[in-house]
């Protein structure tokens, strides 16, 4: 049988990719550095990342492929391995990496690693599904320590618009595009159902958790403090965030589509079903 990669098989995306293959009963082998603490399911093979490493990828045939990396540095070594064994890839790349533009002509240093990244893995000659998917709802577990605090969310940039998309309608178009033809040299934008600014998306949280909950502007200055003495918030990511925002609040209202309905034949969930999902994450009652 087949063994089915994921790189990055305990974050977000990747656990549902693994969790989805391995309900298909595929073989499923996935990275973590921690493969002690990894708590993936029963039967899936947990490996370091190093794709170098004696075995690593032997009987591979696809490989779910995402960019935990804070540079393209490891680019080519880590497509050179794919390209030894895996006849297919799915890499999910980042939602500001322009299609079609260069890697050094990108907006942010996020793009220009992510469309290097792209870049090498349309020139493999694997068969290449690219997912370019919108901002993850699991984004709004950032607020989850101030609303189990209180009822007020403090940030900026609370008229900014985003499309949130749940993580596991990405991993259901993921796991279509490792296991079915007809996906070869596609690049899917992917989003959700509907256009949500920061504080519409507070408020809906709010009701999945039967507690009004209220937004609290704060210059950017104040954020940018606010997250960099935030324990787990990666300092190096603070200022490319805070750059993405200021670009994206004066941007025109993002668009919706429709390719996870047509991909996988069933429409993105609403943030209003994510958060009821994750309520207990917000310090509400577990559904
Ligand atoms: N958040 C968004 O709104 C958004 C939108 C569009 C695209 N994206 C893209 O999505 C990606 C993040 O995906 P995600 O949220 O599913 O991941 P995540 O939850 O942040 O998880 C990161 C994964 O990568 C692994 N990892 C972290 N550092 C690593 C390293 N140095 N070497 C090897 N593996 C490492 C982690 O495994 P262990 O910790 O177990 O080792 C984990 O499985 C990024 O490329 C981002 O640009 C995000």
């Amino acid at each position: 049988m087949s063994t089915y990669l994921v790189f990055g098989g305990t974050g977000n995306v990747g656990r549902r990719v693994v969790e989805r293959l391995a309900r298909a009963g595929a073989a499923v082998r996935a990275t973590s550095r921690r493969p002690r603490t990894a708590r993936l399911p029963t039967g899936v093979e947990v490996v370091t990342p190093d794709l170098d490493a004696p075995g690593a990828l032997d009987g591979v045939e696809a490989a779910f492929l995402m960019w935990p990396f804070h540079s393209a540095e490891p680019a080519r070594s880590v497509v050179d391995a794919l390209k030894r064994h895996a006849r297919r890839v799915v890499f999910m790349t980042g939602g500001d990496a322009r299609p079609g533009v260069a890697p050094e002509l990108q907006p942010t240093a996020v793009a220009r690693w992510h469309a290097a990244v792209e870049h090498l893995i349309e020139q493999s000659g694997m068969e290449w599904t690219i997912l370019s998917p919108s901002t993850f709802m699991a984004n709004t577990l950032w607020w989850s320590e101030q609303i189990k605090a209180g009822d007020v969310v403090r940030g900026a940039y609370g008229s900014l618009r985003t499309v949130p998309i749940h993580e596991d309608d990405i991993a259901a178009v993921a796991v279509r595009a490792l296991t079915e033809d007809g996906h070869a040299g596609r690049r899917y934008a992917l989003t959700g159902p509907e256009v949500l600014t920061q504080e519409e998306q507070v408020r809906i949280i709010g009701e999945a958790i039967g507690r009004p909950l209220r937004w609290h502007e704060l210059t950017r200055e104040e954020e940018r403090a606010r997250l960099l003495a935030a324990p787990g918030f990666p300092d190096d990511f603070v200022d490319e965030l805070l750059d993405g925002y200021a670009t994206l609040v004066t941007a025109p209202a993002p668009a919706v589509t429709t390719a996870i309905q047509v991909i996988t034949g069933a429409p993105a969930a609403p943030l209003a079903a994510w958060a009821a999902e994750h309520a207990s994450d917000f310090g509400g009652a577990p559904r």
